[in-house]
């Protein structure tokens, strides 16, 4: 059954304090909860109803005395409770098995170590409790242990009081001085240790700084602990948003459902987002630790400080905190040309990951009307789009003089923090305060537009034709809008789209812009698109501008410019917009690609990438000052999931042929400039994660991939064998990583040798056997010979379904990540989907429901695929106990 929005009430109660004690037992760990309440005066009296998941319940005390009450279902009800509007006691004693506790929700045991995952709904599985955000309470936490077993005890906020009890065990008296809502407590306890830090905010106050990890793990915690350090020191010089703790700690888990958590003062972290160092992780993984321990950190203010009223709201705090992360990066990066990379690494996720699930059967509004399973919400459209509307609403609040609208957004976050500070809010809220505090500027003209996009599902498209008048020396810009139905949104009002453009000569100079009817001039603007038509009109331009439009992606939108290919080749070869010199390339790949799978060629045989084409992306490849990451991530062909997203009808085994075929033309026709790159690109001396050097080591890494491809397809076994004396003597993860997965990807037969001795070398290492699954559960489909290696490595012994980092590894691998080996014509990839799905659903719904969404483009699929995967769908969905996870992503697809 569904939850809306529009059916918020406000709670009939009100916990003002907590006070939790534990007595920690992995079988059986009991909870004393003694909270203090009151009657919401604005709410009609009525039963106090607490939210309880898997409890065993012992004793309900009302003021010191029993009470009666009864179950509504898992609801605890009590009926009798005093009129009054007076605070009253409750305490109630529960027990529950953390170690059976294979959903990692509420409380759980991982290698030894207890933890806590509460968001978005897991503290009802720990204690009976008004769980929902909008019940800020003051929490008190004791735990207590066996000393030996559980030396460390944390919980948030402040250690009070510590000291020895009885036999062998101790305890632990924690303080949090915020208010919080329940989904932020957070306990853990085990053996751990801690890299420390003490640090000196702008103010003056001292900090401890904690990274807790399992003895043998310290030696990965550096960069972790620079990136806490990085992201304190960055909020406060960017928002003035100080560290409000004494102390914050980080606490890594190898067993955790999503990325990490950012429970007040005790932030819980997949293993995956802190350990890292040279050997072991790569410049992917440091670039990822740096982003998610500031994502969790600015959470701190933006999701703790001030929180979501209601789960529909979850993007309030999503949205704007990876924004924030997004930003830092952007920051921390330094360089400008760095920053664009950054920029369009996160709009190819949000591209390829977030358009298509606004164009399939999941598809919500940031601000979702309804849900089922809220863990189904924690969605690429709430984070990655949710960011995308703040960073609309930055650029909106621009002025001559603040022409990035950063000025006008830091004050807007300063009247967001002065009227909510402590409270649960809206979405609406957030928007409001970013407006109010900007008077004039075009996101207070439009804000009642602006929030469509928090209303409306789906990715607009939008239509830009240019009409150059040579008499007038005018060039008229017209745009235009529309956006798709989606599921229960059949039609739609128009959006408002920040437009960002340049306009270029035919020979690549930047051409001054000025609208009819202004005398000022720039070299670039944004313009605010409000209608579903209108027209813009330039002037003083002597010969028909290449527009660049969409800047920097300033908006989310499907862009269709018309751009012909030479327009779009002048693009690539000078636009000043890093962003849109990338995307000319992208466009003129995918141009070629689509183009080649209309017509009945022999796919792979096709030479898809024109001559002209394939000698731009050399010049872009032997560019004398742009940047190495840049060019890989120019010379990289869209993935074959986005070349799918242009087709109405996909087959996936076509798509991977011609992607394949495009590679190889590539990889052989730039072969002596593939070699100049892997030799030029070299970074000598200790490794650097920075992101020059990622940069070198990422081309490099791309080269390695071509050359082994080339070499395949020559039958030369010299390059392959150089590949693989890199793949020995690197001397760091990335570098060793990058060739095993070129020999792998090219198919040389020391693949298989190279996989053994990688599996022999990091053995002990979970994140790198983790990598080692990965690579194979997405490597590239010959003759259908993934899908065995899949089965068969799930019987290998470092194989184990219920740790999610593992699952994920391989299974998502090969049903997510290699579309041409899990559409297989046979239906066994469908077939092994569905045992999975089924599987993980009785050890993890968040995760199965997860593997569940692979599915979710099925009836877009060609014919035998299609009825095939229906079929697979099918049977998943008629299995009578599933969880309320899965059952609403299958229902959705199959409604489709
Ligand atoms: N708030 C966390 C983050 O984005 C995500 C936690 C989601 N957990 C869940 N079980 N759905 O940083
Ligand atoms: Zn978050």
């Amino acid at each position: 059954t569904a939850i809306h929005r529009e059916a918020y009430a406000a709670p009939a109660f009100w916990i003002d304090s907590v006070d939790l004690t534990f007595d920690l037992d992995p079988t059986k760990t009991r909870v004393l909860n003694k909270m203090r309440l009151r009657r919401n005066p604005d709410v009609a009296a009525q039963p106090l109803r607490l939210d309880g998941e898997e409890l065993n319940l012992a004793r309900v005390l009302v003021n010191g005395g029993g009470t009666s009450f009864k179950m509504d279902g898992e609801v605890l009800v009590l009926e009798n409770l005093p009129e009054s509007h007076d605070a009253f006691d409750l305490e109630i004693f529960t027990t529950c098995n953390p170690e059976k506790n294979t959903q990692l929700m509420g409380l759980y045991v991982s290698q030894g170590t207890f933890f806590t995952q509460c968001e978005a709904e897991g503290f009802r599985r720990i204690t009976y409790f008004l769980d929902r955000p909008d019940v800020m309470a003051s929490y008190t936490v004791t735990l207590r242990a066996d000393k030996t077993k559980y030396p460390v005890l944390l919980s948030n906020g402040n250690l009070v009081e510590q000291g020895d009890l009885e036999d062998g065990r101790h305890f632990a008296k924690w303080v949090d001085p915020h208010k919080k809502p329940c989904y932020l407590f957070a306990l853990v306890a085990g053996q751990l240790v801690a890299r420390e830090q003490r640090i000196t905010s702008r103010s003056g106050t001292e900090h401890l700084l904690q990274v807790f990890v399992r003895p043998g793990d310290l030696d990965k915690t550096e960069h972790a602990m620079n990136s806490l350090m990085a992201s304190v020191a960055w909020d406060e010089a960017r928002f003035g948003l100080p560290l409000d703790l004494e102390r914050f700690m980080i606490v890594a888990t190898s067993d955790f459902n999503m990325g990490a958590m950012e429970n007040k003062g005790l932030n819980i972290f997949n293993t995956k987002f802190v350990l890292a160092n040279p050997a072991t992780a790569t410049d992917t993984d440091f670039g990822n630790i740096e982003s998610v321990v500031g994502h969790e950190y600015f959470h701190n203010w933006t999701g703790n400080r001030i929180t979501c009223r209601d789960w529909f709201q979850l993007s309030l705090k999503e949205g704007l905190t990876v924004f924030r992360d997004q930003e830092f990066s952007q920051d921390m990066a330094g360089i400008d040309s760095a920053r664009a990379v950054k920029r369009i690494e996160d709009v190819r996720v949000l591209r390829t990951v977030q358009f298509a699930e606004d164009a399939g059967p999941m598809a919500h509004p940031v601000r979702p009307d309804s849900y089922v399973e809220i863990n189904n919400f924690y969605t690429v459209t709430i984070y990655e789009k949710g960011s995308e509307v703040v960073r609309m609403m930055q650029t909106l609040v621009a002025t001559p003089t603040d022409s990035l609208g950063r000025a006008g957004f830091a004050k807007g976050m300063k009247l967001y923090f002065e009227r909510h500070d402590g409270q649960a809010v809206t979405c609406d809220d957030f928007a409001q305060a970013i407006a109010d505090a900007n008077p004039g500027t075009a996101l207070a003209e439009h804000l009642g537009q602006f929030k469509r996009w928090y209303s409306q599902a789906g990715t607009p498209r939008l239509e830009a034709r240019g009409l150059y008048n040579a008499a007038e020396r005018s060039y008229t810009l017209s745009l235009s809008q529309t956006c798709p139905a989606t599921p229960g949104q059949s039609s739609k009002e128009p959006f408002v789209i920040p437009v960002t453009l340049g306009l270029l000569s035919r020979d690549g100079h930047v051409l001054p812009l000025q609208l009819a009817g202004s005398e000022d001039s720039t070299l670039q603007r944004t313009l605010v698109l409000t209608e579903n038509v209108a027209h813009f009109t330039f002037v003083n331009l002597d010969s028909e501008p290449v527009p660049s439009l969409l800047r920097g992606f300033s908006a989310p939108v499907l862009l269709d410019d018309g751009l012909s290919a030479d327009a779009l080749m002048c693009l690539l070869a000078h636009d000043s917009d890093a962003f849109n010199r990338w995307e000319a390339g992208q466009r003129l790949m995918l141009q070629s690609a689509v183009q080649a799978l209309g017509s009945d060629a022999d796919l792979s045989n096709v030479q898809a990438l024109s001559p002209a084409l394939i000698e731009a992306l050399r010049q872009v490849l032997r560019h004398p000052e742009l940047d190495a990451a840049f060019k890989e991530l120019t010379l990289t062909l869209p993935s074959e999931n986005y070349i799918a997203d242009q087709l109405s009808l996909v087959d996936p085994q076509r798509v991977h042929t011609l992607r394949e075929a495009m590679r190889l033309q590539l990889a052989t026709a730039l072969q002596a400039d593939w070699a100049w790159a892997l030799d030029h690109y070299r970074t000598p001396g200790a490794y650097q994660s920075d992101a020059t050097s990622s940069g070198r080591r990422a081309l490099r890494g791309l080269a390695m991939t071509m050359l082994c491809l080339a070499a395949v397809q020559q039958g030369d076994d010299v390059l392959p064998g150089k590949v693989y004396q890199l793949f020995k003597d690197a001397s760091n993860m990335t570098e060793r990583f990058n060739a095993l997965s070129a020999l792998v990807v090219s198919g040389h037969t020391l693949a298989q040798d190279a996989l053994g001795t990688f599996h022999k070398l990091f053995k002990d290492e979970a994140l790198v056997i983790d990598k080692w699954f990965a690579l194979q559960g997405s490597a590239p489909d010959r003759a259908g010979d993934v899908l065995p290696r899949v089965r068969q490595l799930m019987q290998h012994p470092d194989f184990n379904l219920r740790n999610p980092n593992r699952a994920r590894s391989l299974i998502f691998s090969y049903c997510s990540a290699n579309p041409a080996a899990f559409h297989r014509a046979d239906a066994a990839g469908y077939v092994f989907w569905s045992e999975q799905v089924l599987a993980l659903d009785a050890i993890n719904p968040q995760v199965a429901a997860r593997l569940a969404r692979a599915m979710d483009r099925w009836s877009r699929l060609t014919e035998p695929y299609r009825s095939a995967a229906k079929v697979a769908i099918e049977r998943v969905a008629a299995k009578a106990d599933l969880s309320n996870d899965v059952r609403e992503v299958v229902s959705r697809a199959l409604n489709n």
